[in-house]
């Protein structure tokens, strides 16, 4: 049976819901519970079905490997946000928040275990080859988080540079839940490569379009601290464009208000800044690279070599996340 997303959403929260982690200490375990309760739009899981599901009937076969991916991308929100000293997540304290640091680590390190657990449960042939590319993945998501951080105190990081940096981040593990659906279905190589690639291309959107939330986005939809980029001073597209674009005295004071001796509180910060992205059109410009890269990953879609209606509700889907809200 071809399931839409919303069904394979609610198999995912059910499976989610009955899984038990571990139990003790508690202080171990309580926050990984907390996390994987909050929600969340579970959109790599759901990449990973809606890809095996181009070739294969039942999804609820590889509900397990699907999983792998959530638990992996939930780790690194929990190491995320203690790297970005962020105070919300999914509209709740984040775990280091409610707990400490040192839980948020250790609570996240065993979330990266269990996602090898759930990786393996089912023992797919190609197991060898799925952990080489699970891993390929998980070390380059650390390098762009690494250069994300090395970004906060540069003032003349390129476009290329941060491109480079949100596909590192985001962008392949979005290839990797499109790319494993695939080898799970043991689809040929030029579907996995279009796949993958599909992913990537719309991992790139996707961060465009987080970036953009991440100032423009409503407070009580959003889950998350708007303003939160500016404040830890993140060189976004957004950030890189109004520097190109601003000339004089906004050049100026977007420059001093990124510096790292300014006097000027967080909360103006904010204000300011979004005040002088809307002077120059950077929402719209932003938009213009998002769409672009969301075009690339239909194109991709179009190579895979399955039949077009089961193209159609991954392509559904993907469309959904240009116009999401949170
Ligand atoms: C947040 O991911 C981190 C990014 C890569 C932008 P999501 O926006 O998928 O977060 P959840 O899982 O739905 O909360
Ligand atoms: C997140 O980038 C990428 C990873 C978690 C690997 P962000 O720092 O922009 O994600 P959010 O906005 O906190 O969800
Ligand atoms: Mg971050
Ligand atoms: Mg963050
Ligand atoms: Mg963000």
């Amino acid at each position: 049976m071809i399931r839409n997303p919303q069904s394979l959403k609610n198999l995912i929260d059910s499976k989610l819901e009955e899984q038990s982690y571990g139990d003790s200490p508690v202080e171990l375990y309580e926050p990984i519970r907390y996390i994987m309760d909050l929600g969340g739009k579970r959109l790599r899981p759901l990449l990973t079905l809606l890809s095996y599901q181009l070739y294969e009937e039942d999804a609820a076969e590889v509900l397990e490997e699907a999983l792998s991916i959530e638990l992996f991308h939930n780790f690194t929100l929990v190491h995320d946000d203690i790297m970005d000293n962020a105070p919300l997540r999914r509209g709740q304290q984040t775990v280091h928040e409610k707990w400490n640091d040192n839980v948020a680590i250790l609570s996240g390190d065993v979330m990266l275990v269990r996602a090898y657990d759930f990786l393996l449960h089912n023992r797919p042939d190609n197991a060898v080859e799925i952990v080489k590319r699970f891993n390929q993945t998980a070390a380059e998501v650390c390098e762009g988080q690494q250069f994300d951080m090395n970004f906060e105190t540069r003032k003349d990081v390129t476009e290329e540079e941060y491109l480079e940096m949100i596909r590192l981040k985001t962008a392949v593990l979005l290839g990797l839940a499109l790319e494993l659906g695939a080898m799970l279905a043991n689809a040929g190589e030029e579907d996995i490569d279009h796949l993958r690639k599909m992913g990537e291309c719309a991992g790139l959107g996707f961060q465009l379009k987080d970036d953009l939330l991440d100032v423009f986005a409503d407070d009580e939809k959003f889950g998350k601290q708007v303003g939160g980029d500016i404040i830890a001073r993140k060189k976004t597209f957004l950030t890189i464009r109004a520097l190109q674009l601003a000339k004089g005295k906004d050049k100026k004071e977007l420059e001093s208000l990124y510096s790292e001796d300014s006097k000027i509180n967080p909360e103006e910060r904010v204000k300011r800044v979004t005040e002088l992205y809307q002077k120059y059109g950077i929402r719209e410009l932003t938009e213009e690279k998002m769409n672009d890269y969301f075009d690339q990953a239909f194109f991709h879609l179009k190579k895979v070599n399955t039949p077009l209606n089961r193209k159609a509700i991954l392509r559904g889907f993907t469309e959904a996340l240009i116009d999401r809200e949170s």
